[in-house]
């Protein structure tokens, strides 16, 4: 069967959002709505709030049509093909998944089956009904120990430490061999650097369930005042200040990545073909929509140490941030940042916002709800 043409109108296309009342998925949300696309949500709830679909439809003042929310799991086909089958879905942004790290490690089974045979059971319901373009959720987990920074797309993917990290390496993989088997598939894969801030309404951002795992998640709850004090995982790293570097990205910045892939994907922005770095090529379709395997990293190509982002955050809150030094966390490493020439070039893709403004947001969005969605 043949895959639908993205090579139309933003206003004529509709996207099926898995995991779109999550923190990126939100996101992701407005912007596609404010461009003009369709929008449903599909979501499980199981680590996201309604509150957070409704804030979405408050920032756009989307329809019930223009948005559509849809509560299921990707392991429940028959509430995926209900989906496919009631609406003409042009293409995928797939975010659903488990994403801790921590408890990956302690439930290897209920991650690698949630997010990969639920990616498999999406491919296989979207397949049926003629859907072969898919966005996915990638991570620059899949660098693992990076072989060297700042990290270009064609970097060697390593060893991940932690299942979470293992299901983005090896949907990665399953999801370029689809158009290997099948030149009609469409794919792109984003590897998020470390996403961060909020959108500027303060009315949706990242709401973490119970202690956050995150550093800015934790640094704006020490900000609330609802933790005591940051901890500093390791000042003895070989970085300037000694604690670990990662390349904050803004999530709006981050959402606005995606609407380029759509873009890239329906052949209305990049050169040709999906070009080299780690992509797999493949010859345009007739109508002009790509066909093939794109890679790109999402990042600002900055750098910030721990520190720095306390120090960011104190600022746009306002008062100086209490942090204890302690030991590292097992399976960090020291130092990463992307390489974003690849999707300026392709995309036509740049973040624009700043650590300053992704503390801002951040705090922002705390600040006025300071238990998250559940505030309301
Ligand atoms: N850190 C602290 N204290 C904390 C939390 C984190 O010092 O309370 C430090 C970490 O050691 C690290 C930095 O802050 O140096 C960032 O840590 P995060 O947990 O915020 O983010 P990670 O870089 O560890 O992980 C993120 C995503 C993962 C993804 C990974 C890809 O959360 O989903 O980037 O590189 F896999």
């Amino acid at each position: 069967m043949s895959n639908k043409s993205l090579a139309k109108e933003r206003d004529q296309l509709t996207i099926l959002v898995t995991g779109g009342a999550g923190f990126i998925g939100s996101h992701t949300c407005v912007e596609l709505l404010t461009r003009g696309y369709s929008v449903i949500i599909y979501d499980d709830l199981s680590n996201s709030s309604p509150v957070a679909v409704d804030r979405v439809r408050q920032i756009t003042g989307a329809s019930e049509a223009q948005l559509q929310f849809v509560q299921g799991s990707i392991l429940d086909v028959p509430a995926m093909a209900a989906v496919f089958a009631g609406n003409e879905i042009d293409a995928i942004i797939h975010f659903a998944g488990f994403k801790a790290v921590g408890e990956s490690v302690r439930k290897p089974l209920e991650y690698y089956h949630n997010n990969i045979t639920g990616t498999l059971l999406l491919c296989q319901v979207a397949r049926a009904h003629g859907v072969k373009n898919i966005v996915f959720s990638s991570s620059a987990t899949v660098y693992g120990e990076p072989e060297f920074i700042p990290i270009t797309e064609d970097c060697p993917k390593h060893d991940c430490t932690n299942p979470y990290g293992w299901t983005k390496s090896m949907l990665e993989q399953i999801l370029s061999d689809l158009y290997v088997g099948d030149n009609e598939w469409n794919v792109v894969l984003l590897r998020y650097f470390n996403p961060i801030g909020a959108h500027v309404s303060g009315l949706i951002g990242e709401d973490p369930k119970g202690i956050p795992n995150n550093l800015v998640p934790y640094v704006a709850q020490v900000a609330v005042g609802k933790l005591e004090a940051v901890g500093v995982f390791g000042n003895d790293y070989p970085t300037p200040d000694g604690t670990g570097v990662r390349d904050y990205i803004h999530v709006v910045d981050l959402a606005r990545g995606h609407v380029a892939a759509l873009d890239w994907m329906g052949g209305k922005v990049g050169t040709g073909a999906a070009i080299g770095l780690g992509s797999v090529a493949g010859e345009p379709a007739a109508d002009g929509s790509r066909r093939g395997v794109g890679i790109f990293n999402l990042g600002t190509g900055k750098g910030s140490s721990v520190l720095d982002v306390v120090a960011a955050f104190s600022k746009a809150c306002g008062k100086d941030l209490p942090y204890v030094i302690k030991p590292r966390r097992a399976g960090d490493i020291a130092e990463n940042y992307a390489a974003c020439q690849k999707a300026a070039d392709e995309l036509g893709w740049v973040a624009e916002y700043d650590l300053a403004r992704m503390c801002e947001d951040s705090w922002r969005w705390q600040s006025n709800n300071p238990n998250g969605y559940a505030s309301e």
